[in-house]
């Protein structure tokens, strides 16, 4: 809150804060040097922009196409248009224009919905396409032109997952699979952008220069399909704004200032209740005012996405840019986060609810400091103070509270010998990672990557993983001893069951799959796949063909009726016990019992 209703202390911040927007605005001359690294500011500008090009309008299925891009192109040119479905099934098209000022047009011709009196209109990139009242206008689009995406934002059916890393040579390959396959996609990034747009376009009506920007996950490189989106709300005043020749100046609302507190509490409450009355789309919002950085919590039901917004969290942005940084700087980094992600899901480190037990974050700090341990042939990623030390004057940034992230932002003036220097692959490192952390003095060390080497622990908290940006904070202060004590059982394990998993013949979980399949449905899969064919059986195998207890017919059945007698199969199966069912085997028996028992099936 602080930096966002404060603008005495900002003078240095506004410098820091605009200039690398202002960087990448610049035309890059074509004789330079193609560079190997993109800055931070130049994606996220880029992505921006993007989204002022854009808009998202529902429509009534894929079909609707034709009739929108003609519809559409009546006014504009279209670039490329996207169709994705929300958890409700229902259909949008996010269309990208060829210009901002395309956009505008488009808008100026939109219309509000004039039936229900009580709905106030709200103007905002989310729209909706309504059925033609002249039927005569026929509208359609060049043959030429297609969906660039269609169903675009729908992750990847985990069955079929699993299949193609059973399927991969190598367990390099499926950890790389893994990575292409469950990672935010392009069109999953621009709905962000989209929605980050449109709390921006709408909280402009109430506060001059605010800028509503994505961070974590879903822009630092390391965010998965139907990742929850971070947004901070923060104050970009321009030189503009702040130039004191200028003598006419806007009065404010000085006692709602008040620094973070109970002022700062009271803004989010107002943008709360915005969000909740005036933002199409957004909805169970929930305040989580009395944390650290206090936060709104909501669903958008539009772009199908969580959202967290907090107000003047800038070391959040900074602190993405920097994973983003250390994921560009090794194509090895982001497929090892990912897996070290889907591990400690699967087996329970990680949690979607906050609690005693570790998150995203501070895992990916600890597959960070790992690759910076030095190995035979030198180190993957340099320390943050490497980065700090080559800093130069235009990569000062001072986040609110005076937090400094400073660190060098173009990694093209990084030497080639401060990085990449070990060849593993990604199956090595994999068991690296599990075999460093297996033997990691956990009780007395504490992990960093400004040093990169292990520091001793300031006090006796269980886990102690520096934040890199406040070096006196503990990001994974809230990990209990058992949580600890669990990770460090469950690296052990994961060590041994990835050496385990490749000896000898592959089986049906080699690999990466024993570690990433959750504990619960892993007997299931197992106990479906069947032999090398590797396809999932389907459930009449798991019983005895001969038993007359369940009623399963040798005939070719529809879809329907094999649902029906499935069901009927499951009531006759309760009903008469289940000891009266035969299985193949005990195996089996034992497992059916104990997926039932946990409600999986
Ligand atoms: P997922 O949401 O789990 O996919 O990962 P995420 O990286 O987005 O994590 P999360 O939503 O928990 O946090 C969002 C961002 O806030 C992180 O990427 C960090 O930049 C920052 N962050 C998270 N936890 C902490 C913390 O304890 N201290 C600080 N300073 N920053 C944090
Ligand atoms: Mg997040």
């Amino acid at each position: 809150m602080t930096v966002f209703f404060q603008t005495g202390k900002f003078s240095i911040i506004r410098k820091c804060l605009n200039a690398p927007i202002c960087n990448s605005l610049f035309i890059r001359n074509y004789s330079d040097p193609v560079k190997k690294f993109k800055s931070f500011s130049d994606v996220i500008a880029q992505r921006k922009a993007e989204a002022r090009r854009s808009l998202v309008v529902q429509v009534n299925s894929e079909t609707s196409f034709n009739e929108l891009y003609g519809y559409c192109s009546k006014y504009a040119s279209i670039k490329d248009i996207h169709h994705y479905r929300n958890s409700e099934k229902e259909h949008f098209m996010l269309i990208e224009f060829e210009t901002e000022e395309n956009v505008k047009e488009v808008l100026k011709a939109c219309s509000s919905h004039q039936k229900d009196v009580d709905v106030m209109p709200i103007e905002s990139p989310f729209l909706w396409f309504r059925a033609a009242v002249n039927k005569k206008e026929k509208l359609s689009c060049p043959s030429t032109k297609t969906l660039a995406t269609k169903d675009g934002i729908e992750p990847v059916d985990n069955d079929l997952l699993y299949e193609e890393l059973l399927n991969c040579e190598t367990v390099t390959q499926q950890i790389q699979h893994l990575y292409e396959r469950t990672k935010l996609n392009d069109l999953g990034v621009r709905l962000r952008y989209m929605v980050a747009r449109q709390f921006e376009v709408i909280f402009k009506s109430l506060y001059a220069n605010v800028a509503v920007q994505p961070f974590g996950s879903s822009v630092n490189g390391c965010g998965r399909m139907g990742c929850d989106l971070d947004l901070v709300l923060s104050n970009v005043l321009t030189e503009d704004m702040s130039d004191t020749r200028r003598r006419l100046v806007y009065q404010e609302k000085r006692e709602e200032y008040a620094g973070g507190g109970r002022g700062g509490a009271r803004q989010l409450e107002l943008l709360g209740a915005l969000l909740e009355l005036r933002v199409p789309g957004a909805g169970a919002v929930r305040r989580v005012l009395a944390a650290r950085v206090p936060i709104l919590k909501c669903t958008h039901h539009l772009a199908a996405l969580h959202c967290d917004l907090a107000a003047s969290n800038t070391s959040g942005v900074y602190m993405s840019e920097l994973l983003w940084q250390f994921g560009a700087l090794d194509p090895r980094v982001r497929p090892l986060i990912f897996v070290v992600r889907h591990w400690a899901s699967a087996v329970g480190l990680t949690n979607p609810h906050p609690g005693r037990w570790i998150t995203n974050f501070p895992l990916t700090l600890m597959v960070l400091f790992f690759l910076q341990q030095k190995r035979k042939t030198g180190f993957i990623l340099p320390s943050l103070k490497v980065l700090v030390d080559r800093a130069g004057k235009e990569d000062i940034r001072i986040a609110e509270e005076n937090i400094n992230c400073t660190f060098l932002r173009d990694l093209n003036k990084l030497p080639h010998e401060e990085y990449g220097q070990s060849g593993e692959d990604l199956h090595t490192l994999l068991l690296q990672f599990f075999e460093f952390y297996a033997q990691f003095d956990f009780q007395e060390h504490a992990i960093s990557i400004n040093r990169g080497v292990p520091i001793r622990k300031p006090n006796a908290l269980p886990l102690y993983i520096v934040n890199p940006l406040e070096q006196a904070m503990n990001v994974s202060r809230n990990v209990s001893y058992e949580e600890c004590e669990r990770l460090r059982a469950e690296v052990r394990n994961a060590a041994w069951l990835l050496e385990e998993g490749l000896e000898g013949k592959k089986g049906d979980d080699w690999g990466v799959l024993r570690l990433i399949e959750r504990k619960d449905s892993r007997g299931l899969k197992q106990l479906l796949r069947v032999g090398n064919s590797h396809r999932l059986v389907s459930v009449k195998d798991l019983f005895n063909e001969d038993d007359e207890d369940v009623p399963i017919t040798k005939s070719k059945k529809t879809d329907a009726e094999v649902d029906k007698s499935v069901k009927e199969m499951r009531r006759v199966t309760v009903e008469k016990k289940e000891q009266k069912i035969k299985f193949k085997n005990s195996q089996i028996a034992n497992e059916v019992y104990r997926i039932r028992r946990n409600k999986i099936v």
